[in-house]
């Protein structure tokens, strides 16, 4: 442990949990500290989360990690967070209106195929950079606000503040509620801020005709602002003395390509969480199947193209629940092949490259011979065939991917990562940091304390493991057609 100099606190809040990084100078992890984090489905489709657990277990995760004698070396805190989730909280008591609603949430799969119908699609698409989905923020919020403040009254008159989880946090960070300088202000960091589908990628602010077709008033939103800041210092999190500056915050995807040293061009990256998210930095055009959004602002704002995968983890957790056991357990049951069965994990629609909010979970290719870890095996593909077809769209922005850098949970299974080499026909790079989302927000923490400049990340050794192909191209291609047979199954059109 490095027993002298500053260092930099790091949290990450993810979707299933919250994680703290203590990061020194010379990049070294010098301690961790984690707290789960719980979520809901009081109704088919619906995911919801407490956001004041969220709050508690950024606490607990930075107690954990940050040892009392420790807590006066702190300079600055980095944060990322889980991406277009939302919560409303009353501006005068900081108390949320209700439960946040997961970026997972599929309540407005209706309202978005409604919206569609009208012919809006194109023109959200080419000021947010994103398809009309339920992932995305902006029917939540009109959700959110029609439940909460229908006549929009109460937006309109500045009492309500509706915001991401960023939003949530800096406004907790800083104290909460209160009259101090600075306190209580509702503030969204650029890249979660695009994330939303609410702001305008060109000029960077909410889009006024996104806003009204959206229903989501000015008053409501919080200012957008670059992820190196200003955002307020921490108040009330001990051990950490009030005062100590928050200096970066990015949305958790970006953090982790911020973390793979993604602010070069070329790199590609693939996250492989709850669901999954396929990055790379460039401005890339408008490529059907991906999103575009604002990557970070901490040396000047860097566009990303993104492909985001619904479930991934998710199907492995799934099977999990069904069979009685958890992931790591199922991930020692997987059988060499699948025996011909496919899992298409559409439980809430496909993401990229199909964005159909209407496809469903097809399990096809079953024989009387398939038993459990062929059902496993089938799962673990289906993240690999995922991943591979949004890489096929992000080549058709970038140009040829030649290596994928991968981090995330499910990297853990180096099964998982030769089936993804072995699909794509190229090298997977595993990263061996496992809480790269909070590494890059550490990274991006450390850059603007001047303790380190993008040379010095540059030159930083970034240990990983490396997954080479070993099957032939045209196996790789029979796969990948049968697979895409399975998917032609689960979409609406054909199913
Ligand atoms: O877009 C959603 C994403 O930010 C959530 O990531 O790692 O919490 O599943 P994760």
């Amino acid at each position: 442990m490095a027993s002298t100099g500053p260092l930099v606190l790091a949290v990450d809040q993810g979707t299933g949990s919250t994680k703290a990084l203590l990061v020194a100078r010379d990049g070294q992890v010098v301690s961790r500290g984690s707290a789960p984090v719980s979520e809901s489905q009081p109704r088919p489709g619906w995911v919801e989360q407490s956001a004041e657990e969220i709050w508690e277990s950024v606490r607990r995760a930075v107690a954990d990690c940050v040892d009392p004698s420790l807590a006066p070396r702190v300079t600055g805190v980095g944060l990322s967070t889980q991406r277009e989730s939302l919560v409303l909280w009353e501006r005068r008591t900081g108390r949320p209106a209700g439960p946040l609603i997961s970026w997972q949430d599929q309540r407005t799969a209706a309202d978005c195929l409604a919206l569609a119908a009208t012919g809006a699609g194109p023109a959200v698409r080419a000021s947010s950079g994103m398809p009309l989905d339920p992932m995305f923020s902006a029917l939540r919020a009109r959700r959110l606000l029609d439940t909460h403040d229908p006549d929009r009254r109460r937006s309109l008159a500045g009492e309500l503040c509706l915001g991401t989880v960023d939003s949530w946090l800096l406004n907790r960070l800083g104290g909460g509620p209160g009259d101090r300088a600075g306190a209580g202000e509702h503030l969204i960091e650029v890249g979660n801020a695009s994330r939303t589908q609410l702001m305008n990628l060109a000029t960077r602010r909410w889009d006024p005709a996104l806003l009204d077709l959206f229903g989501v008033p000015r008053e409501v939103l919080p200012r957008i602002v670059p992820s190196r800041g200003p955002f307020p210092a921490v108040r009330g999190l001990a051990p950490l003395p009030d005062g100590v500056p928050v200096l970066a915050v990015m949305g958790d995807s970006h953090a982790a390509m911020f973390a793979h040293g993604g602010w070069r061009p070329g790199v590609v990256k693939a996250t492989y969480g709850t669901g999954s998210s396929v990055m790379a930095v460039g401005e890339g055009g408008d490529v059907p199947g991906l999103c575009r959004s604002v990557a970070w602002d901490v040396t000047g704002p860097v566009l990303a193209v993104e492909g985001n995968i619904r479930a991934t983890g998710r199907t492995l957790g799934w099977l999990a629940g069904l069979f009685g056991t958890t992931t790591p357990a199922l991930l020692d049951e997987a059988a060499e092949t699948s025996l011909g069965v496919h899992l298409v994990p559409a439980f809430g629609g496909l993401g990229a490259p199909w964005w159909e909010p209407g496809a469903t979970a097809v399990l096809s290719g079953l024989t009387l011979g398939a038993r459990r870890g062929h059902l496993v095996a089938a799962a673990l593909e289906s993240v690999a065939f995922q991943v591979e077809d949004v890489i096929a769209a992000v080549e058709r922005a970038t140009g040829t991917v030649r290596v994928l850098l991968a981090d995330g949970g499910l990297t853990r299974s180096d099964r998982m990562m030769r089936l993804q080499a072995d699909i794509g026909g190229r090298t997977v790079s595993r990263s061996a940091e496992h809480d790269l989302s909070a590494l890059g927000a550490a990274d991006a923490a450390g850059l603007v304390a001047g303790l380190w400049s993008l040379a010095d990340l540059e030159a930083r050794p970034r240990p990983s493991d490396d997954f080479h192909p070993a099957a032939g191209a045209p196996d790789r291609a029979a796969r990948r057609a049968a697979w895409h047979r399975a998917v032609g199954r689960s979409l609406p059109s054909t199913g």
